[in-house]
């Protein structure tokens, strides 16, 4: 039964061509997303991830991933692979008649290239690639089928292990087919099914569709092996891990559990999180050893922190690189293409697009600076405002090194302030201003002694007349 590990090429197939029903939603459920990230985009990461485990656990051999789906996502799924560059091999299910009819779809010759098949399913998308190289472990050192299990604290709605028998499986039961006993059993499929190929192309063929639903379930495979006397292999998950999204609770639940596990890995890092139950994770959040985040803190997608700096409460980051020993917040706004070197400070109702600042720079107070490119040690006084748009075309400020731009200023782009220059408070500046230069628009101070006395006075009478 045993064959060598170095000779298994592994397909795995992801499952992602159903309606999703249940969410009521006009987007694919493959496409509704936890931590920023569609549930599609999980599960493929995590069988490129399986890849890389495998090396380390001397399982060699190619990896491919196929993704079942309905034609009409094919847009949206490829660019999602664009986006994580993972090549997607698409194979279209045209009629959703099952899971079992959904590996139905896939050509045989790309099962007869492999020597395993690695089902998952696209709306379990918290699934480690530990447990995908577990099964593969399975396939090539004990049995031809290997199913994933957990013991559900709510099993309803999934399918019941049957037959469980020290790490074997007799058979699934879908909930909705279930007797009452078998319903009140808690140890449930997750839905991760691994066999040799060899073994599915034998069995699809014998699947046949259920009398009350006309499904074809994949599920139905376990029974079907043990007809040929081959017994399933059992490998267990944490329920935590192998949570399924059929309705938007469910999601909610996923992205709990999601953010729950990026606190933790955050604080396995290095990372200090005042309340970490407050801090909201992307997908791909990146935050160096000795940061520090005070509570309330939302980070988007794109987001790396280097080490030491200073995310304070409230603020907002997406697609920012916030450079060592910089202070973002509280109530900053880092939107994508900001880049802060070493040592920025960015205070509150700052918000940042698409800009670079140097080391040391600083705008601590109600700022806008969009598609700016800023120097070393720039001073940004409050309410500096960069006029980056003009209805039609984007712009460009530059400020260059050590230059001092008073509170108030705004700048008209394209324009730039030269090294070292100054801009006098409440200018506007709509032309280039040399280095070391002194820029000031203000009009000049006009006073008019007791003024506001004489014009109030007059009407201060006729009020008085009028009582
Ligand atoms: C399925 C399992 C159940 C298991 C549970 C774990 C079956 C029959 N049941 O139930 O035993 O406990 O997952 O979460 O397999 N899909 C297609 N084409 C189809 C139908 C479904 O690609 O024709 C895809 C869906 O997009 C989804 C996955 O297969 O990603 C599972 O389908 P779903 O309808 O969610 O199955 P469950 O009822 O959750
Ligand atoms: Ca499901």
């Amino acid at each position: 039964m045993r064959y060598p590990l170095e000779q298994h090429s592994c397909l795995f197939v992801i499952l992602a061509a159903g309606r999703g029903l249940r969410m009521q939603s006009d987007l694919p459920k493959a496409l509704h997303a936890v931590g920023r990230l569609p549930l599609l985009g999980h599960v493929l990461r995590s069988t490129q991830k399986a890849a890389a485990v495998d090396k380390s656990s001397s399982l060699q051999g190619e990896h491919f991933t196929a993704v079942i789906a309905h034609p009409s996502d094919f847009d949206s799924f490829q660019k999602l692979g664009a986006q994580l560059e993972i090549p997607l091999c698409l194979i279209p299910q045209e009629e959703r008649l099952g899971t079992g009819h959904a590996l139905r779809c896939l050509p045989e010759e790309l099962l007869q290239n492999h020597t395993d098949v690695i089902v998952v399913f696209g709306d379990t998308p918290l699934v480690l690639p530990e447990t995908l190289s577990r099964v593969r472990y399975s396939l090539s050192q004990r049995a031809a089928l290997c199913v994933v299990g957990f013991p559900a604290k709510n099993p309803q709605g999934y399918g019941r292990l049957i037959g469980v028998d020290e790490g074997w499986v007799g058979g699934i039961c879908e909930d909705k087919h279930a007797s009452p006993e078998i319903r009140s059993t808690n140890l449930c499929n997750a839905g991760i099914i691994g066999l040799r190929s060899d073994l599915l192309l034998n069995l699809l063929p014998q699947l046949t569709p259920n009398p009350l639903t006309g499904e074809i379930y994949l599920t139905e495979l376990v029974a079907l092996a043990s007809v040929q006397g081959l017994r399933s292999a059992l490998e267990w998950a944490e329920e935590d891990e192998v949570q399924g999204v059929n309705t938007r609770a469910q999601l909610a639940e996923c992205e709990r559990l999601f953010q729950s596990r990026c606190r933790d890995a955050a604080l396995a890092q290095g990372v200090t999180l005042e309340m970490p139950e407050t801090v909201f994770f992307s997908y791909d959040t990146q935050l160096e050893a000795d940061v520090r985040v005070e509570p309330y803190v939302v980070f988007g997608p794109g987001v790396v922190v280097e080490r030491g700096s200073i995310i304070r409460s409230f603020s907002n980051l997406e697609g920012s690189h916030v450079g060592a020993g910089s202070v973002v917040g509280p109530f900053a706004r880092l939107r994508p293409g900001t880049k802060l070197a070493p040592a920025v400070r960015i205070g509150n109702f700052v918000e940042v697009k698409n800009s670079r600042l140097g080391s040391g720079t600083k705008a601590n107070h109600l700022s806008y600076l969009g598609d700016a490119e800023i120097g070393a040690q720039v001073n940004i006084g409050a309410g500096t405002i960069t006029c980056n748009y003009d209805g039609q075309n984007k712009y460009v400020t530059t400020l260059q090194d050590g230059a001092f731009i008073g509170a108030h200023t705004t700048l008209v782009a394209p324009v730039t302030v030269g090294q070292g220059a100054y801009i006098g408070s409440g200018s506007v500046i709509r032309q280039n201003v040399p280095a070391e230069a002194l820029a000031l628009t203000r009009a000049p101070y006009l006073e008019k002694k007791g003024w506001a006395r004489q014009r109030i006075a007059p009407h201060s009478q006729s009020n008085a007349s009028s009582e």
